[in-house]
């Protein structure tokens, strides 16, 4: 494995604000810049934007400013979200600076003095909303096929790039290089438009037409195409032509993260343009999904964009980041809606992470006076701990490297779950009631260990949180993300604990994101309860002791069950999913607490839980053995 790493984010369009699609990708590559550093690798983040273009002219003369200025106008937008959000970007690149200007320029020069780029006559239609020429059978009831909007026709001299004579050679390439391309299912996507013969590039377009761009420097009545111009970015920044060893230190390991929209210029135009500059290729191109709205398009039109900025305001900047890490899984679509955010947040960081902070906390100060005990000789359990939380950076470490951010949260989300349990089964509470100080001890450390450790990894994920988390353990975020304190025992007995920090407050009621169309109209349908009603309801486990049907009502079973401590009767309407004598012995969960209630005239004392899925119904049981009337929570 390599020891450095070189990210770069799409450089994202002026012509529009930043939304969650641009966070999203820029969030991801903040995320893997800072594991890859937390697992000791050197990196390099690079961001930026595409300034050049018909959109981007079309764009300023509507506001009435020239190209440039509008282009500092919005350039801010995205530096003021990255910074909010907390992007750890190393360096922030803009086509209209010098030094990328310079490289367009010589890259176009030396391609054209090799013969690789000739003039010619090009007749197409032109889309100026996508930029870009389509073929009479590329376009769908007359229109551009990724806009749906009007064409024109165009016949122009233009110059062009030989791209068509590299088609064999990428197919080889990208068959040889199975990490080139990512994920799979992408690659195979590359592979088959290049079945398809492969034209040569038209890398200009006539001043007369378009001015905003840069000037060709063999020709100056014509500026640069923009995707030529934009893609180059990625070998600006690490010093292609101002900067030998910088470049050769980062070029070998450079990912480009980007969306599935843009697979073709990258997978396609950017190996080819390389290829003939002699440049080598990037190390990987990894084409991620896309967020969709309720499973419908964001689209301006539509106005159902999401404003990342507003998100983070609403809910805060680090459950926005571990949201969108956590919920897609990379390389596929995936659905934003404020009741599976507010689910997710509760879940995992109120209920699992923070709640599992805040009870040893409380405990280590309740009990053994704020200080970080000296543990004693370990149990199973405790080894079980240790055992997990020491391979945890390790498995998190391998699934970074394989892009899937989403698995390696949950891989720590699990360990914190097990803490829990841990703590639960251990009852720290009745150690110190009984004065069983040694294990008392024990099982604190473990537990703040654990805790410790599995906090830590998620500092990527939510650098500001987990720099509050250090504070618990009166660190300094730096030393818990040191190399260090990665191992198991780093934690010194006597540190002092800080209890009493929520680091993350149930959300009880899903406050408003302005700007979120439809995902405020879903919020209000969330009936959200709060802890003290669900405790309300006693589920418990019951054993089914015996099952008949009810005559006279086919669709309605007559159970009687044993609660542990009681047996009862219920009905329940499921006669057309289970047979009477296949219940009998079954553990099933019921709701035990509820208002009897007669139906067809036979008492029923409580209900029992099924899922049903259309026409499919399964009952809810327990995962093991345990004993009839157990709790359930
Ligand atoms: N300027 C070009 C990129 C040039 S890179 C050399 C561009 N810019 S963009 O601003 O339109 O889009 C940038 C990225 O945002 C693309 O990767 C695109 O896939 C991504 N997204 C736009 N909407 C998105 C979602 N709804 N969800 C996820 N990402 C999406 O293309």
């Amino acid at each position: 494995m390599s020891d450095r790493f070189y990210i770069t984010t799409p450089i994202y369009y002026v012509n529009d604000e930043p939304h969650i699609g641009h966070a999203y990708t820029t969030i991801a590559a903040d995320v893997l810049t800072r594991y890859n550093r937390l697992f000791g690798k050197e990196a390099f983040f690079l961001t930026g934007t595409d300034e050049h273009g018909q959109k981007l002219q079309d764009t300023a003369a509507s506001k009435g400013m020239g190209p440039k200025q509008y282009c500092d106008s919005i350039v801010t937008r995205f530096l003021n979200s990255w910074q909010r959000l907390n992007i750890s970007n190393d360096d922030f690149i803009r086509t209209t600076e010098e030094r990328h200007k310079d490289v367009v320029r010589h890259i176009l020069q030396k391609l054209f003095d090799e013969g690789e780029i000739y003039k010619g006559s090009y007749e197409g239609w032109y889309c100026k909303y996508e930029e870009r020429f389509w073929t009479e059978k590329d376009l769908v009831a007359g229109n551009c096929p990724d806009c749906d909007r009007p064409v024109s026709k165009i016949t122009e001299d233009n110059y062009f790039f030989k791209m068509g004579q590299y088609q064999n050679w990428l197919v080889g390439y990208i068959r040889d290089n199975p990490d080139f391309i990512r994920p799979e299912h992408r690659k195979n996507e590359v592979l088959g438009y290049l079945q398809q013969p492969l034209g040569d590039l038209c890398i200009s377009r006539p001043k007369s037409r378009l001015s905003w761009g840069i000037e060709l420097p063999f020709d100056k009545d014509y500026v640069c195409y923009v995707w030529f111009d934009a893609l180059l970015n990625y070998i600006t920044a690490p010093g292609y032509l101002t900067d030998k060893a910088k470049f050769e230190k980062w070029w070998p390991y450079s990912v480009h993260l980007i969306g599935k929209d843009i697979l073709t210029t990258h997978a396609v135009y950017w190996p080819c343009m390389l290829k003939a500059a002699g440049i080598p290729l990037p190390k990987t191109i990894f084409a991620h999904g896309w967020w969709l709205l309720e499973n419908a398009k964001m689209s301006k039109s539509r106005g159902n964009v999401i404003k990342p900025l507003e998100l983070a305001d609403a809910y805060g900047v680090d459950p926005f980041r571990y949201f969108l890490m956590r919920e897609m899984t990379m390389g596929q679509d995936s659905s934003y809606s404020e009741q599976a955010f507010v689910g997710r947040y509760n879940s995992d960081l109120a209920n699992d992470f923070g709640n599992l902070a805040s009870r040893v906390t409380k405990m280590i100060s309740s009990y053994t006076d704020g200080m970080v005990p000296t543990p004693s000789a370990s149990e199973t359990g405790d080894k079980e701990i240790e055992k997990a939380a020491s391979s945890l950076a390790g498995k998190v470490a391998a699934l970074v490297d394989e892009f899937k951010l989403n698995v390696a949260i949950e891989e720590i989300l699990q360990v914190v779950r097990l803490l829990n349990r841990y703590v639960e089964s251990n009852r720290p509470w009745d150690l110190y009631k009984n004065g069983n100080r040694e294990r008392l001890n024990t099982v604190l450390y473990t537990a703040s260990e654990g805790l410790r450790i599995a906090g830590r990894l998620l500092y990527p994920v939510m650098p500001y949180k987990i720099e509050e988390f250090a504070g618990i353990f009166n660190l300094k975020v730096e030393e818990l993300i040191s190399e260090a304190a990665s191992d198991w025992g780093w934690m010194r007995a006597a540190t002092k604990i800080e209890a009493g920090t929520v680091l993350f407050p149930r959300i009880e009621k899903a406050p408003k994101a302005q700007g979120v169309v439809s995902a405020e109209k879903k919020a209000e349908e969330v009936a959200i309860i709060d802890f003290g009603d669900f405790q309300k309801l006693k589920f418990r486990v019951a054993r089914v002791i015996g099952a008949e049907k009810v005559a006279g009502a086919d669709k309605l079973l007559k159970l009687q069950i044993d609660l542990g401590t009681e047996t009862r009767q219920i009905v329940a309407g499921i006669a057309q999913f289970y047979q009477p004598d296949a219940l009998v012995g079954r553990s099933i969960v019921v709701l035990a607490n509820l208002q009897p209630a007669k139906i067809r005239g036979i008492e029923s004392q409580g209900m029992l839980l099924a899922a049903k899925d259309g026409n499919r119904l399964v009952l809810v049981s327990v995962d093991g053995e345990i004993a009839p009337g157990s709790g359930i929570s």
